[in-house]
């Protein structure tokens, strides 16, 4: 056995119990140490049957992914799995915690699964750029049927063993002593085995299989592996299960290596370190019970929901009677919809409310124990409401600026303690959007960031680290990528031309429908406040200045980019644009020439991962991957292409930068290329 493995005997069943903390992940020692209990079940007359239960708080909650990323090493599941069910002994899965992925699949292999009420099984491999490739696209229709399959694995759906006893994945779900429950029930199957694959797959229509399959692909948004998933299960009702098996496996090997499951796999590993600095750090988190959000606008009322959702008393503050009514308003129809549509009870909407309050009285905020100000984005008021909050918060409490662009040094260095001031900078809609920039100050506490992090964990959110720059991290990278799609307008190509291009390559949006959603104005605002201080020889598009003084200042004005005609959902083309754009150029004599979608990709991602750099060589991000964290989770960058960052380490840095130094020439003047070594420093597989 390997260490990894522990044996031990309780009469005629052998208890085979995986201990690889913290998740007892299915390494190449679990694997072989499986292998090796399974031979020594076998040789033992007098033991009858097995079961196999993880040690601590969980099963096998999943494989070892940096195996994945090098050739996997002997023994592979299967040959577990096949020894498993090759065994004359029944042998039993004793499941607690999760059973994911191949954690799973080896359950699958057994003869009988037991599981404790709360557990969670699910094989999320899709989600990671690959299918389940040790027998679940076999197994699993074999007892659930076709479609429910595709239903399940296509969506790498996490299932509440409950549901799973519903619908026979589970044999037995007890509430307590799972290793006693697990031994009584191998005893009573001594003497037969009770192995899935003798199992016929329940027969399904085309007709129903070609609507699971649809519905899959759609909400796959049509990714290879989704596809594959699909081929695979329905092989289990078309071929004998061991050529479905064998063509599972080599679909399962060719999307291992694909730069596809790479990017995710990278994104996996990027969001792992987002709280390495909340475990393993001395400094604790200050708890935090009640948090009071000011402004029940746009941000403050969805930064209320997001609160309130994870469990927390909120206060929402508004010095406007008429905005506190609104933003209550959208706060509670949100919790009528979420009570409609299904997906909250009334007991839980009920429980929600109750920790609800609303107040135009600062006196209130007394008893938060973390302040979050979403006030008007101007310094002068910024100031004021920050003086306020200390004139009536408790000493203790942490006080945040959800802030876009203004330098919260500044606000913190009007404040009495600015050690306890710093950025949390959420994205719109505050209850959706999974990023959340931490903002660190010159002044914050160690503690502060401690409470920051664990908070975001609470919230379900990916926080990343940020230095106290203009727009951070994310805004920042976002500008660069902008002011990129504008030099293509002045050069040759149409808003339309690189929204199509960018879509097609697996942005949620194109750049120009973004700005017309937001709304050109706030850019436009800033534009101005700069003007004074940009360096007039730099390279500056007018365009989106000529549209605001037209008064289109996107959708809420029914033109901007585009003109948004009654009762349409997408913009149109309007050739008024398309002259100006054409005039423009004209105006700053360039010719203008065709761009092919290509280009507009690749200049985008060049300027993005040049920006990138800049952050990491300013020190405002301090993990390369953060950035790919940021713009997959605020700013619709397609996660399975990994993010700038991965896609500067597949370039290698010399083609890098010799590509950034193309980007420099036509970028023009204003333009910097950055040093990219610390993009190739830190990389988030490593
Ligand atoms: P908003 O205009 O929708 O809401 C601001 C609210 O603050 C209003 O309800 C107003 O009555 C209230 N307010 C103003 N002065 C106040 C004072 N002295 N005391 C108490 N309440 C006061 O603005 P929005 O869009 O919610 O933005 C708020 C902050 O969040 C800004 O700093 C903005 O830059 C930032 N932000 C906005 C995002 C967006 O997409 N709208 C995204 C991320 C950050």
């Amino acid at each position: 056995m390997t260490s990894k493995i522990k044996i031990h005997h309780e009469s005629e069943v052998m208890v085979i119990t995986v201990d690889n903390p913290p998740i007892n992940a299915g390494s190449i020692e679990v694997r072989q140490g499986l292998l090796d209990a399974i031979a020594e079940l076998e040789s033992h007359a007098e033991l009858k049957a097995a079961i196999i239960i993880g040690a601590g708080s969980t099963f096998i909650a999943g494989s070892d992914m940096k195996e994945f990323s090098q050739p996997l090493a002997e023994p592979h599941l299967p040959k577990v799995i096949a020894a498993i069910e090759n065994c004359p002994k029944p042998v039993v899965a004793a499941l607690h915690g999760a059973a994911l992925g191949g954690g799973f699949e080896l359950t699958l292999a057994c003869d009988a699964r037991i599981a404790l009420v709360g557990s969670i099984i699910g094989l999320p491999e899709v989600t990671l750029g690959i299918i389940p490739g040790a027998g679940g696209t076999q197994r699993l229709p074999r007892l659930i049927g076709i479609e429910k399959s595709i239903e399940l694995i296509c969506a790498g759906a996490r299932l509440k063993v409950d549901e799973a006893l519903k619908l026979g994945i589970i044999d037995q779900v007890v509430k307590s002593d799972l290793l006693a429950n697990a031994i009584a029930l191998a005893k009573s199957m001594v003497g037969s085995k009770k192995r899935i694959r003798d199992i016929s797959t329940p027969i399904s229509t085309d007709q129903s299989i070609q609507a699971a399959t649809q519905k899959a692909l759609k909400a796959g948004k049509n990714r290879p592996q989704v596809q594959a998933a699909i081929d695979m299960i329905c092989n289990a009702q078309a071929l004998p299960i061991d050529e479905g098996l064998a063509l599972e496996r080599e679909a399962f090997q060719n999307l291992r290596v694909s730069t596809e499951a790479r990017a995710l796999r990278h994104q996996f590993f990027a969001e792992r370190k987002l709280f390495k600095a909340l475990s393993g750090n001395d400094v604790k988190a200050q708890p935090v019970n009640q948090v009071a959000v000011i402004g029940a606008g746009t941000m403050g009322s969805g930064i209320a929901i997001a609160c309130l959702s994870a469990g927390y008393s909120v206060l929402l503050l508004d010095q406007s009677e008429a905005a506190l009514a609104s933003g209550v308003k959208k706060l509670q129809q949100f919790y009528a919809s979420r009570l409609s549509n299904g997906k909250m009870s009334q007991e839980k909407v009920n429980e929600i409310l109750q920790h609800f309050s609303h107040s135009s009285d600062w006196a209130a905020i007394a008893s938060a124990d973390l302040i979050i100000e979403a006030v008007f984005e101007d310094i002068d008021v910024k100031h004021e409401v920050f003086q306020k909050i200390e004139a009536h918060a408790n000493q203790n409490a942490l006080l945040a600026s959800n802030t876009s662009y203004l330098d919260i040094d500044a606000i913190a260095a009007r404040t009495r303690n600015p050690s306890r001031v710093f950025g949390l900078h959420f994205f719109s809609p505050a209850q959706v959007m999974k990023l959340l920039e931490i903002v660190r100050c010159k002044a914050t506490s160690p503690a502060a960031i401690a409470t920051s992090l664990s908070f975001a964990k609470r919230l379900g959110k990916m926080p990343v680290i940020s230095g106290n720059t203009f727009g951070f991290i994310g805004n920042r990278i976002y500008a660069a990528y902008r002011r990129q799609c504008e030099f293509m307008l002045e050069e040759g190509a149409y808003p339309e031309q690189i929204d199509k291009a960018l879509e097609e390559y697996g942005f949620a949006m194109g750049p120009f429908a973004v700005a017309d959603m937001s709304g050109l104005d706030i850019a436009w605002g800033m534009r101005k406040s700069q003007s004074a201080t940009r360096n007039p020889e730099h390279r500056y598009v007018t365009i989106p200045d000529t549209l605001c003084r037209l008064g289109r200042f996107g959708r809420k004005s029914g033109a901007g980019y585009y003109q948004y005609l009654e009762g349409t959902k997408f913009g149109a083309v309007d050739p008024l644009v398309t002259q100006l754009i054409d005039r423009d150029s004209v105006e700053k004599g360039i010719v203008r020439r065709e761009f092919t979608s290509q280009e507009i990709v690749h200049r985008v991602l060049m300027s993005m991962i040049n920006e990138a750099a800049h952050v990491m060589s300013e020190k405002v991000a301090s993990v390369s991957s953060d950035c790919d964290i940021a713009l997959v989770n605020g700013y619709g960058f397609p996660r399975w292409r990994g993010g700038p960052v991965f896609i500067a380490g597949e370039m290698g840095q010399e083609t890098l930068d010799a590509e950034l130094k193309k980007l420099a020439v036509v970028s023009g003047a204003g333009f910097v290329q950055a040093n990219t070594t610390l993009l190739f420093k830190d990389h988030a597989e490593g």
